[in-house]
């Protein structure tokens, strides 16, 4: 009987062993340089930014600024979804000039690196990347709850979706809208802007919450695949203090 007990008690230290090596065990540093293109793929939903992205050529500065050991403060990336860029009046972004273009996407990224808890108690008005004759332009962000921001760009205001990725230097957020700068669009734009969505809606009726739920299925992913993972290692550890316990016991009865 103290036999079994000995083996039990043996094959108990091996799995608090190493479960607690497990536990502490860093979470492997992310493969490579940071890939903002990557990781909005990765969102599938964010074409249409990642297109304007690379036609802008903003991607390689972000690139660079990311890069950069100058750029202490890191970025914070809002990516409007593809429906937000469906939501725009059509023809916006092809009477663009490359020029504004190139400022609207300038417009969604902040010179910050902002985790979601700091963007609720950061100071209007915020800087983005994006200037003209006037200077920096701004946008303003608001909380509500804990688990609401939205940023608004003076025309509109966008809800911060998921969270796409949050690592110092680099944070990525999903926006619902895309952010129009005054600066770059009157109120009439908007005022049109506005209507088009709002008419569209009702055929696709379903389209905001399912986005709305998709947003909340990544994470929960993530979550699971975890979880998963430690499942899977728990029955591995118990399988091999199994087999230690037998071992044990066979060689005492021996
Ligand atoms: C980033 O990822 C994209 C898409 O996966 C790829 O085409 C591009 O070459 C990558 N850029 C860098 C700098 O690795
Ligand atoms: C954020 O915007 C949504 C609609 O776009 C609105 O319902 C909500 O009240 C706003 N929240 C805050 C804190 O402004
Ligand atoms: C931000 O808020 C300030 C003060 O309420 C306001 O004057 C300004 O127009 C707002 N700017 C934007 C971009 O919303």
């Amino acid at each position: 009987m103290s036999y079994v007990v000995l083996a039990l008690a043996i094959s108990a230290a091996v799995v608090s062993t190493e479960a607690a090596g497990g536990v502490d065990a860093p979470s492997p540093a992310p493969s490579g340089p940071l890939n903002l293109t990557e990781i909005l793929r990765k969102g599938t939903q964010y074409n249409a930014f990642i297109r304007l992205l690379k036609d802008t050529e903003v991607t390689s500065q972000v690139a660079s600024l990311l890069d950069s050991d100058r750029n202490a403060d890191g970025l914070t990336v809002l990516a409007p979804t593809d429906a937000a860029f469906a939501g725009l009046r059509p023809g916006t972004l092809n009477r663009m000039d490359a020029q504004a273009q190139s400022q609207l996407v300038l417009f969604h990224i902040l010179p910050k690196y902002y985790t979601f808890v700091s963007f609720q108690t950061t100071t209007n008005p915020v800087r983005t990347q994006a200037s003209g004759q006037h200077g920096v332009y701004t946008v303003n962000v608001t909380s509500g709850g804990e688990r609401q921001v939205n940023v608004s760009s003076g025309l509109m205001e966008a809800m911060l979706g998921k969270t796409l990725y949050s690592a110092y230097p680099l944070a990525v957020y999903s926006v619902d809208k895309v952010l129009l700068s005054p600066a770059l669009f009157g109120r009439s734009d908007v005022k049109d802007g506005a209507e088009a969505p709002a008419a569209a809606s009702k055929p696709q009726k379903q389209a905001p919450s399912s986005t709305a739920a998709d947003d909340q299925a990544p994470a929960n992913e993530a979550d699971a695949t975890a979880a998963g993972a430690d499942t899977t290692r728990t029955r591995w550890l118990l399988a091999s203090a199994a087999t230690a316990s037998a071992v044990v016991l066979s060689l005492l009865s021996c």
